[in-house]
Parts: structure tokens; C-alpha cells; sequence
């Protein structure tokens, strides 16, 4: 079968590279030429662990191809992908012209009946949308609802083995469920990981997961707050909660926020579809509202610590992205951090492993990108860790407190808390944390 993947950023590529792994016939394409060009000449535009061993393996196998010419691509295509961006409007809903625009693509240029699948995250009521664009269509068109799941920095493990594979489409379309099977049959060898369902409920489902991890992220931020005020600790909060099974332990980690592509916009898209339909989601929107203070929690421990001011000090910043393993920086709490600290008169020496050439884009010069972690930290007023890549979690603090010129140490992931940091002479602050 001829895949088409419309759409090669995170999801696009990965989705496409993992299905020419199954033996799927595959072309990315995407609108952005300089992107197509890198893939073309053997690189990988984006930082994803394994990914570069999937793309080279199945490009120099013949599985998987890359090119600019949407209309091309999708022209005999059985299964049309579409996994461009949704970013949010100001209003807080989902821009959603990138979808319509592959969509009337298709409509036009399809030479063979096929399936559209909408993989990336969509407001409930787009698939609808959509088969009303494809409908006068010369071949029928399938539209299907397949939201994408994976997490950037595991996406290749989590494509190829997914804890669910959501797919929503009528009952009654039989070449859109044979389709969809025989595409995730090989994802679903050891175990049978579809959940079907009708379009609205998987557009809705995508949302939801999203909102409810993003809610259990700001409840603990709030319960962070607490632990301070009250001389509790988050660690031990986190342990005993999390270790009742109808809790579980995942997502309860108190930080500075959460960032990325997804939360932020499908938590905000979420409350706006809810409004549209005159229903208030209180939940979502305290959820959104608590992450954007959070966001500010860093600024305003180091406007705690350092009582002479900021402006003019020299702060250390270890981790852009907005979680390890990734090069993405969009939504990240490091950028908020920053900003308040240009903003506010400092100079700024920023690490990351991977998201600096992102970061340097964004900061044109405004921020120094230091390319060892230790050299960041020279003459510095304050270290800031806000993501916690591996190199940051057990650094070498004798040789951070001599390059230092005050040694004041914030732990925006509590990853210090337990290392006895006073005690070696330096002022320390986690979140929600007692630390020693
Ligand atoms: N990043 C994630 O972890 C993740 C996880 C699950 C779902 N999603 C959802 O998947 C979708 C894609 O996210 P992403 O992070 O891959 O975005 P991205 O920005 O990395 O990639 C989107 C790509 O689409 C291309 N594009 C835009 N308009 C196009 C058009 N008309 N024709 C062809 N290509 C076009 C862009 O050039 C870009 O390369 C979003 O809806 C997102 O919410 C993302």
C-alpha cells in the first residue's frame, strides 16, 4: 500500500519513518523545501532518539521517501496522512488551516479512492469538517480520525509500540477499518491495541489525555506551593500518592511548568471547544491558568534569593527544551525564565545539549549559549536547572561552586534536593522541596 504522510515535522516524520519499518511504501512530504532538502541529503531536521537509524534504514531500503510536492505525493496514495500543525490562536482555539488546505488538496488532486487520516490533534467536530471539503472529490475519500499519542524523546518506541492505537471512523466503512487494520496490524502483533470508535469521541479522546496529564501536573504544583508553606515535602507527597494503584506515579512531578507543543495548546483548545458549546471546563481552564503562573516560579524564587536585585547579575541556565531528549523548545518554561531575565536587566548564559540552535534562533544575540555546561556557570550569580537532561542530574558541585561567583543554586526538577547542597555551601531551592 502507498503511504502518504502530509506534514514532516515531529509526528510526520516519525509516524512515517516508523510505518515504512512495518514494510509500508512511504513519502513525506511537506511545504517547508529547506526541511525536505536536509531529509533529501541524508540528515534528520529534528532531534528524537533512534530516529536517524529508522529514516537512513528505510530510505536506503526504498521504503521511505521525501519531497515538497504535496500534490504529487498524495496523488496515488491509498492512505493520505495529514500531520501538519495546529497551533493555537489567540483565542485559544486551533488554527486549523493547514489541515484545510491538505485537505482541499486531496480533494482536487486524489486519482484513487483512499483514506484521509487526520493524525494531527484536531477540535472535535474537524472530521466532519473535513469530508464536507472532500466530499464532490472524483474518488471516494474515507475520512478518518487517528490523534497521535506519542511523546517527543520516545516517539520512535512509542509509535512501534503504542499503549493504544485510537482510530475513529464509521461502523459501517468497511474499506476505512480494513485500511486503518492492515496499516497497524504489525504495531499490534502481541496484543490487539485498537480501540475503535466513532470520529468525535477519538478527536475528544486526544484532548482529553492531554488535559487530564496536564491536570495532574498543575495539581501538584499547586500541592509544591503548599509543601512549602506548610514544611512538607513534594518527594514524599508524590511517593504516597502515587503508589495507590488507582493513582499511579506517572505525571505527579512538581517543576516549573509544563511546556511543549501539546499540553498548553490542547489544554487551552479544549476550554474553547467547551465554550463554543456554552459549557465552562473549570477544571481545564484552573489547569491552564496554574501552569502559566508556575511558569513564573523560577523568576520569582531567584527575585527571592537575590534581594539586591537581578538586573546586572549573571544567571546560569542549564536546560532549554521543555523536557530532555528533544530539541523542541516551543512552549518551554526555560524561554519564560529567559525572557524575565532579559526583560529585567540580566545577562543570561544558557546550556542545552540539544535545543541551542533552536534557542539561538529565537534570541538572535540576546543570550549567550555556552557549549559545556560548566562554562555557563563562570562568574555566575544563580544556576537555574529547568530541564533535566542526564548531564545536568549529577554534576561535579565542587567545581560548579568554585566557578561561581555566589553559589545560589535553583532546582526547578528537584533533582539536587537530596545531595546535602547547603551543606557544601550552597544556597539551595528546589520546588516544593526541603532539600539539605
Ligand atoms: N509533537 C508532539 O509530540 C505531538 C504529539 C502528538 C500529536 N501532535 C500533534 O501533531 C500535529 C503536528 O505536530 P508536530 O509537532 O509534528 O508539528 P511540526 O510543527 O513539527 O510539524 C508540522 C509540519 O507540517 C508542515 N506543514 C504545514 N502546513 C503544511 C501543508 N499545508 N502541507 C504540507 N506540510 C505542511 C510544516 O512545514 C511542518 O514541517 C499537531 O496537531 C500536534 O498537536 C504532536
Amino acid at each position: 500500500m502507498k503511504l502518504c504522510m502530509v506534514g514532516t515535522g515531529y509526528v510526520g516524520l516519525v509516524s512515517g519513518a516508523c510505518f515504512a519499518e512495518t514494510g509500508q511504501q512511504v513519502v513525506c512530504a511537506d511545504v517547508n523545501v529547506e526541511k525536505i532538502k536536509v531529509l533529501e541529503d541524508g540528515g534528520i531536521p529534528i532531534f528524537e532518539r533512534g530516529l536517524d537509524d529508522v529514516v537512513r534504514r528505510n530510505v536506503s531500503e526504498g521504503r521511505l521517501g521525501f519531497t515538497s510536492n504535496v500534490t504529487e505525493a498524495i496523488a496515488d496514495a491509498t492512505a493520505i496522512f495529514v500531520a501538519v500543525g495546529t497551533p493555537p490562536r489567540g483565542d485559544g482555539g486551533a488554527d486549523l488551516s493547514a489541515v484545510d488546505a491538505v485537505a482541499e488538496t486531496v480533494a482536487k488532486h486524489a486519482t484513487r479512492e483512499c483514506v484521509l487520516v487526520l493524525k494531527s490533534t484536531v477540535p472535535v467536530g474537524t472530521n466532519a469538517r473535513v469530508r464536507n471539503l472532500v466530499k464532490d472529490a472524483a474518488h471516494k475519500i474515507h475520512v478518518v480520525s487517528n490523534p497521535e499519542f506519542l511523546k517527543e524523546g520516545d516517539a520512535v518506541n512509542d509509535f512501534l509500540h503504542p499503549d493504544r492505537v485510537v482510530i475513529g471512523c464509521d461502523e459501517d466503512d468497511d474499506f476505512a477499518k480494513s485500511t486503518m487494520s492492515r496499516l497497524y496490524h504489525p504495531v499490534c502483533l502481541s496484543k490487539e491495541r485498537i480501540v475503535w470508535m466513532d470520529p468525535a469521541s477519538a478527536e475528544l479522546t486526544k484532548y482529553v489525555s492531554n488535559t487530564m496529564l496536564a491536570m495532574r501536573i498543575s495539581f501538584m504544583n499547586e500541592i509544591a506551593g503548599l509543601c512549602e508553606k506548610v514544611g512538607a515535602d513534594v518527594h514524599s507527597v508524590r511517593h504516597g500518592v502515587g503508589s495507590d494503584s488507582r493513582i499511579g506515579p506517572k505525571f505527579l512531578y512538581a517543576g516549573p511548568g509544563y511546556g511543549g507543543s501539546c499540553f498548553p495548546k490542547d489544554v487551552k483548545a479544549l476550554v474553547h471547544t467547551a465554550r463554543e458549546h456554552g459549557l465552562e471546563l473549570e477544571l481545564a481552564a484552573t489547569t491552564d491558568r496554574v501552569n502559566d503562573r508556575q511558569k513564573g516560579v523560577i523568576f520569582r524564587k531567584l527575585k527571592a534569593a537575590m534581594p539586591d536585585g537581578i538586573r546586572g547579575k549573571k544567571v546560569a541556565v542549564w536546560g532549554i527544551s521543555f523536557k530532555p531528549r528533544t530539541d523542541d523548545i516551543r512552549e518551554s518554561p526555560s524561554l519564560t525564565l529567559i525572557d524575565a531575565l532579559i526583560a529585567e536587566g540580566a545577562e543570561v548564559v544558557a546550556h542545552d545539549p540539544e535545543a541551542a540552535e533552536n534557542a539561538s534562533e529565537r534570541y538572535e544575540g540576546k543570550v549567550t549559549f555556552a557549549t559545556d555546561p560548566y562554562v555557563a556557570t563562570e562568574g555566575a550569580d544563580a544556576l537555574c536547572l529547568l530541564t533535566e537532561w542526564r548531564l545536568y542530574q549529577n554534576p561535579n558541585f565542587e567545581k560548579v561552586k568554585e566557578l561561581m561567583r555566589s553559589p545560589l543554586l535553583i532546582d526547578g526538577r528537584n533533582v539536587w534536593s537530596g545531595y546535602g547542597l547547603r551543606s557544601q555551601g550552597f544556597t539551595y531551592e528546589g520546588i516544593g522541596v526541603r532539600g539539605s
